[in-house]
């Protein structure tokens, strides 16, 4: 059995919160992470198309991006499923030794576990068992910022709940067999939950009706960030948040700014010359997707529409490059993004680095054949390659979007400048000796016209184009 350790680079933020639901196990930010995959091809809907090892890749990345420490990952082999551990029982107990010399108190099974198994595998690892829709639920979870995100991955929660309530209820009743009925008059306690659970999806399925009519608004208030939002999207694994790590730490961290640290997947970061920026790391496309988990997926990426610039994430040196491509487009098109015609979307060529010498020249050859902002950037988000073009790219591409304005506020009015700095994005700042304040400041144009009038705002170059 090859046992791997990894862990997140630069490791999990030691205030990294659990999700609620796995709270209570023990050190559950120790995870063991396990990939069963059937050595007999024969069995239903079990045959993939992807190698084990890069099924094992995959999980490891769902396990770290919700910063749970990676103790532990390895491929299981099994011939069949057990109905009662999913794994067989040899297997049961050299993962047990692993856990425990680890001092795991989670262990992620990449597979659908039923809840008899879950509960059998807890008791004989002594430690939390989740399966693979769970974690995707976390993540979710964690990812989701919009209204609709929040209610998609709480109705996809309950109704996975619900779905092991029924399947523990059918191991209740086939376990009393022979009496016919459960406990006469009166509910049990199953049949009493599955009535709340029942009753919140009728209620989050109605509340998602509402957030759906009113979700003009919400787009309005979203777009009161000061800063262009750059989100960037990409198939699992393709390095969108080794990209997005080398991106924020590679720049000055501006500490006071808003959404610095509220958020690990939100950071703000400057491109040079004071130019701001707010870097949104989405959720990856995922393989395998629970289907009952796809309208959730969805609805976390609804924050993409609202972004100023899509960085579309690629790994480059992946066999699949193409077909991965292709399935994000057909989700960004699902969201109103026409892959092909829109003016948001940088293509970023991601892991040159893994390329030999023809490879890359292919790659240079083909990205520079493309014009205009269909252009690609090749870059390699490991060694910092292609960096500085890719920050030239997003710094003109946005440019082009927003509108500077140059002002001159009277030192009395404190309102007014507080007020700017929360709402648009401020390039410069010069205090004169008379207690003047000028500023430049970039708003997206659908705001310029009410900076002009309130502040009598002149429109110029930003400082940066010089
Ligand atoms: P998800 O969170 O699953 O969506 O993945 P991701 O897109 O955020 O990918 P991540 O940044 O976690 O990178 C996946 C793997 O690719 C990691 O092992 C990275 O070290 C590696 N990687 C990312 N970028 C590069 C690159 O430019 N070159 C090489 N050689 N490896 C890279």
């Amino acid at each position: 059995m090859e046992i791997r350790s990894r862990r997140r680079p630069g490791g999990a933020p030691s205030d990294a919160g659990l999700p609620p639901s796995l709270e209570g196990a023990g050190d559950a930010t120790r995870v063991v992470v396990l990939v069963p995959h059937l050595t007999r091809k024969a069995v239903e809907g079990e045959e993939r198309l992807r190698s084990p090892e890069a099924r094992l890749d995959e999980a490891v990345g769902l396990a770290m991006a919700i910063d749970l420490d990676v103790v532990a990952a390895t491929l299981v082999g099994l011939s069949q499923v057990r109905p009662a551990t999913y794994l067989g029982t040899g297997k049961v107990e050299e993962i047990a030794g692993i856990v425990k010399a680890e001092e795991a108190g989670l262990v992620f099974v990449d597979a659908p576990l039923s809840p008899v198994q879950q509960r059998n595998l807890e008791k004989a690892w002594s430690a939390k068992v989740i399966d693979r829709t769970a974690l995707i639920l976390e993540i979710f979870g964690q990812r989701a910022r919009t209204k609709e995100g929040v209610l998609q991955v709480e109705l996809a929660h309950l109704n996975y709940q619900k779905s092991r309530l029924v399947r523990s209820w059918t191991h209740l009743e086939r376990q009393r067999g022979g009496f016919g009925f459960l406990g006469g008059p009166g509910e049990t306690q199953i049949e009493a939950d599955r009535r709340i659970i029942g009753e919140r999806i009728t209620k989050i399925e109605r509340e998602l009706e509402q957030v759906k009519r009113t979700r003009a608004l919400h787009r309005a208030s979203r777009k009161k960030v000061p800063y262009p939002v750059v989100a960037l999207v990409g198939y699992t694994n393709a390095g969108k948040s080794t990209l997005f790590n080398r991106l924020t730490r590679a720049d000055v961290m501006a500490k006071d700014l808003l959404f610095a640290t509220l958020d690990p997947t939100l950071r703000a970061i400057e491109l040079g010359s004071g130019e701001r920026v707010i870097l949104s790391d989405t959720v990856g496309f995922i393989s395998d997707l629970p289907t009952q988990l796809v309208a959730a997926f969805r609805a976390t990426l609804e924050e993409v529409i609202e972004a100023d610039l899509i960085l579309h994430v690629r790994d480059m040196a992946h066999e699949d490059a193409e077909a991965q491509a292709h399935d994000v487009e057909s989700v960004l098109a699902d969201l109103d993004i026409d892959p092909t015609d829109d003016h948001r979307l940088i293509e970023v060529w991601n892991k040159i680095d893994l390329m030999d010498e023809d490879g890359r020249t292919r790659i240079f050859n083909t990205a520079e054949r493309r014009t205009g902002d269909a252009r690609p950037i090749p870059v390699s988000a490991l060694t910092g390659e292609g960096l500085d073009t890719l920050r030239d790219a997003i710094r003109e591409r946005l440019a082009r979007e927003r509108i500077t304005l140059t002002l001159d506020l009277d030192p009395s009015d404190g309102e007014g400048l507080s007020w700017l700095y929360r709402n648009t994005e401020v390039l410069e700042r010069r205090d004169a000796v008379d207690g003047r304040v000028n500023l430049a400041v970039r708003v997206p144009p659908e705001r310029a016209e009410h900076i002009e009038r309130r502040f009598q705002a002149r429109r110029s170059k930003a400082p940066s184009a010089h």
